[in-house]
């Protein structure tokens, strides 16, 4: 293992599942959005240790999924085998990524806020390029706010960003959904907040 540029791939170190198991509420509302008839393929961007890449599986989605640490991804491997299903799962980094193919469903969670400042635009041509028309993506990203402190588990390479900053790197899209919340987290033990800006569109030309 080459040099440790998050803290999860320690706290990854264990049979427990850090995030638990159980997907993220966002799935549902990606699944109403497009449904899985046509199999359509889906991209998890810092899929953890997977519970989300591997419900989407389950729910007959065609699922790429990667992450920076190979803890997680072993995870996510041993998930998806765990209840019979196959994810494409891979150890890469938000900032560098490349891929051939082209997705009906991007998301991310937690992870948009890896990405450095000089990565972002090219990110987001990325993310218009392997979009399929009429694809969807979900990203969300924490967002800096003077009245609450950085939270104690707070990573080496993240990087808070503005609030409202998300939404215009996909003004061009058809937003679905976007908003701003704040919210009490328990991650690594110690009851903190965040704030938080999510956004969900479609690729429209
Ligand atoms: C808050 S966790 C969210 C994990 C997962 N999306 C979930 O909800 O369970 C953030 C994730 O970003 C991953 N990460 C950190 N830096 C990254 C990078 N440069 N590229 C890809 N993933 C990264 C971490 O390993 C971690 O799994």
């Amino acid at each position: 293992m080459g040099n440790i540029r998050t803290n999860y791939e320690k706290w990854y170190d264990s049979d427990e599942y850090y995030w638990g198991t159980e997907p993220g509420d966002f799935l549902d509302r990606l699944i109403s959005l497009r449904s899985c008839e046509i199999a359509p393929k889906v991209l998890d961007i810092g899929c953890g240790e997977g519970k989300d890449a591997v419900y989407m599986a389950e729910k007959g989605y065609d699922v790429t999924a990667f992450d920076i640490t190979e803890n997680g991804i072993k995870k996510t491997i041993k998930l998806a085998n765990d209840r019979g299903v196959k994810v494409n799962a891979y150890v890469d980094d938000i900032n560098t990524f490349e891929t051939e193919e082209c997705f009906d469903i991007i998301y991310s969670t937690g992870t948009v806020q890896y990405l450095f400042d000089e990565n972002k635009k090219n990110f987001f041509e990325k993310l218009d390029r392997i979009t399929n028309l009429h694809g969807i993506v979900y990203l969300n990203v924490f967002v800096e706010k003077p009245f609450l402190e950085l939270p104690p588990d707070w990573d080496i390479e993240e990087k808070m960003w503005r609030s409202g900053e998300l939404f215009t790197f996909l003004s061009d899209w058809k937003v679905l959904d976007i908003e701003e919340v704040i919210f009490e987290d328990n991650s690594g033990g110690i009851p903190h907040f965040h704030c938080m800006d999510t956004i969900i569109c479609e690729k429209m030309q």
